[in-house]
């Protein structure tokens, strides 16, 4: 048994699905999410950048006496894995743990992988799902503008300039004849209707999201080191209200109290609460 609060954090919505997927396993989990609102796109930033950001948004998670940290950002997991690695929290990056997802898939045909530039720029993706699926091609795709649009409020998968973004992304995955796609950025779970239907039924859709936060809980259930008592803290780097508003309309919540909010380049979080609704799908 261990009360402490799991810490989460992306640089901005994409790790709401990350923390939706804990709720989900573990639902008494006490919660720090921390949004990077402030200096995204990570995916536009160089690796230095991301290195010194990774250590900055852990150390700042660290300060609340988190029992583990779940990186919900493929382009940090991506970038920064020895850092990860090495801290002394324990903590879990969606790169190993969505390599390890795609591993028990079943076929041999080519699978995909979607993802922020800098993560695909990096060449850990291709590495990981190499080890993982040595036998299969793979296929590895950024996409730049999907951040960028789901930030700004087009999460919708109709949205027509989300729709134009899948079909001129994804083209090259169909014409593989990809069996797998790994949703390589958090963000991308929110579109995934449109990936989907660009794509078929007959595709396997992998959340990077949601293999981490079940590699988290399982490795806190082995432990014996899960409890709390389901309370969510939120923090912004970014305009807090903006981001309270994104994500009251993500998790099904109404915000309640909105700070104001700081700017990059430093992190200077502030506390948002999200009061919850009993219909809140986490
Ligand atoms: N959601 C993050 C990821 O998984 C980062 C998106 C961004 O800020 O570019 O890579």
């Amino acid at each position: 048994m261990d009360n402490r609060p799991i810490g989460v954090f992306d640089s901005g919505l994409g790790g709401l699905n990350g923390l939706c997927a804990l709720r989900r396993f573990l639902p008494d989990e006490n919660i720090v999410y921390f949004a990077d609102s402030g200096r995204l796109p990570y995916g536009a930033k160089s690796r230095p950048q991301l290195r010194e950001m990774a250590k900055q948004d852990l150390r700042f998670l660290s300060s609340f006496n988190v029992k583990a940290i779940l990186i919900a950002c493929g382009t940090l997991s991506s970038n920064a894995g020895d850092i990860l690695a090495g801290w002394p929290i324990p903590t879990v990056g969606v790169l190993t743990s969505s390599a390890d997802w795609m591993r028990r898939l079943e076929g041999s045909g080519p699978i995909a992988v979607i993802a922020t530039e800098a993560s695909i720029r990096s060449g850990s993706y291709q590495a990981a799902l190499k080890e993982a699926c040595p036998k299969r091609e793979v296929v590895a795709i950024p996409c730049p503008d999907f951040v960028p649009l789901i930030e700004s409020g087009h999460c919708s998968s109709k949205d027509p300039l989300v729709c134009d973004a899948v079909a001129r992304y994804l083209q090259p995955a169909r014409d593989a004849g990809a069996e797998a796609l790994l949703l390589g950025c958090t963000h991308y779970d929110i579109i995934k209707d449109a990936i989907s239907r660009f794509l078929g039924p007959d595709i396997t859709l992998v959340s990077a999201a949601e293999s981490g936060a079940a590699a988290l809980c399982s490795r806190l259930l082995k432990e014996g080191r899960t409890g709390g008592s389901g309370e969510t803290r939120f923090f912004t780097s970014g305009d807090s209200r903006s981001f309270s508003e994104a994500a009251a309309l993500f998790l099904g919540r109404t915000a309640e109290e909105v700070p104001a909010g700081s700017v990059p380049p430093e992190p200077l979080p502030v506390p948002i609460s999200l009061d919850h609704r009993s219909d809140a799908p986490c």
